[in-house]
């Protein structure tokens, strides 16, 4: 028994590698660094469902198509019901399209995660929401439909690299809930929507509000040592820091660490985040010598996405938005190895003589 299932092997990808001991995450092939440089979302997409779908367009085509698909969804938001969190109202989105095993669901799923998070976002300040437009990027039009304006392209960029950094991880909880949902034949939506239901739990999506939390917290640098040690010897977690899998630093905090920088720092909050990173560290380094913690994804997701006006209850949304990429394509790859899920559970209750 192993309840965690951390020891054991559930599935043979072609997707992704998790290397926690050397700090490297490959997908297809790619290191995640490289990827978050140069790819958009578009991209992305592509990348991850090749060889998973029949006609599969080259990227220009797909991301017309996701274009096109996020005008079709947006009639779904007036049939949501008001009161939603984002992340509900988004996997409440998602499960009133189509469900079925094709290209077109993985595209309607992906072009609605930026429809639908961005028109909850706006009916939460009492706003209605903005109607796609097709004719420009996923990235551009997602802060587009949050704003009105149509972003700077080094905004859309950053944009493009979270969502290309978080697009798959390994069998994570929430890839692995969408493998088992394929695995009933059930459809790339009700394996999206597990994937969701998975993600909103505080233990695997949850963490990037709580590190802005923690910096508005803290104040000034003046005040981080003291803010830190007192927080240490409470026992509590500091935010963004450590990870189950990675012994050395989460390569994602680097590829976001470069996106961030490239983003104009007009408060001087990277600045100052920087300088609470850096204090974290070093307090944590003389408190547990024997167990490295360091950096996690979560630190500079928050970082980058407050830069780019997303408000801290979109998080988790936004960063599903990208990881639906991964669950599609893990769904379809699981369809593909033709056999259900289904493990042994090992009785501990009392036999039918003693009940
Ligand atoms: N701040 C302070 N102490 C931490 C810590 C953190 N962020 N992460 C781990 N520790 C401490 C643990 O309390 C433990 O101390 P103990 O031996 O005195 O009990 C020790 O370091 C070893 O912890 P470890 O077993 O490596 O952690 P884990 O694998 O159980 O937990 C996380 C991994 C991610 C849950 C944990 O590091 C954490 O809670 N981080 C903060 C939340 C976060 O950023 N989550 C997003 C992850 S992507």
């Amino acid at each position: 028994m192993d309840s965690g299932l951390e020891n054991i092997v559930a599935a043979e990808t072609i997707l992704s590698d998790v290397d926690g001991q050397n700090g490297r995450l490959v997908i297809r092939g790619w290191p995640v660094e490289t990827l978050a440089a140069s790819m958009a979302f578009e991209d992305a997409a592509h990348l991850l469902w090749d060889g998973f779908f029949e006609g599969l367009p080259d990227v220009p085509e797909l991301g017309a198509r996701i274009g096109a698909a996020r005008e079709e969804v947006l009639a779904l938001v007036a049939e949501l019901p008001a009161g939603l969190d984002v992340v509900s109202f988004l996997r409440a989105g998602w499960a009133l399209l189509p469900d079925d095993e094709s290209l077109e669901a993985a595209i309607r799923l992906a072009a609605a995660g930026p429809v639908l998070t961005a028109a909850a976002v706006r009916r939460g300040r009492g706003q209605a929401p903005i109607a796609p437009d097709k004719d420009i990027s996923q990235s551009a039009d997602f802060l587009r439909m949050l704003t009105g304006k149509v972003p700077d392209p080094a905004e859309a960029r950053a944009l493009d690299a979270y969502l290309v950094t978080v697009c798959d991880h390994g069998l994570n909880a929430s890839t692995f809930a969408s493998r088992v949902v394929a695995s009933t034949r059930a459809g790339l939506v009700s394996a999206a929507v597990a994937g969701i239901s998975a993600l909103k739990g505080p233990l695997h999506g949850g963490a990037p509000g709580p590190v802005l939390d923690m910096l508005d917290a803290i104040g000034t640098p003046q005040n981080a040592e003291t803010w830190i040690d007192g927080a240490l010897a409470r026992g509590e977690r500091l935010m963004g820091f450590g990870h189950r899998v990675y012994r050395v630093r989460d390569p994602r905090a680097d590829a976001l660490k470069v996106a961030v920088a490239r983003l104009p720092d007009t408060s001087g909050r990277i600045a100052f985040a920087e300088h609470i990173e850096g204090a974290v560290l070093g307090r944590l380094a003389r408190k547990y010598p024997q167990r490295r913690l360091e950096t996690n994804v979560e630190f500079y997701t928050a970082l980058l996405l407050e830069a780019l006006g997303l408000p801290r209850e979109a998080f988790t949304s936004v960063f599903a938005c990208g990881r639906v990429l991964g669950w599609t394509a893990h769904a379809r790859e699981q369809i593909a190895e033709g056999r259900l899920v289904r493990p042994q559970s090992v009785y501990r209750g009392p036999v039918p003589e003693a009940a």
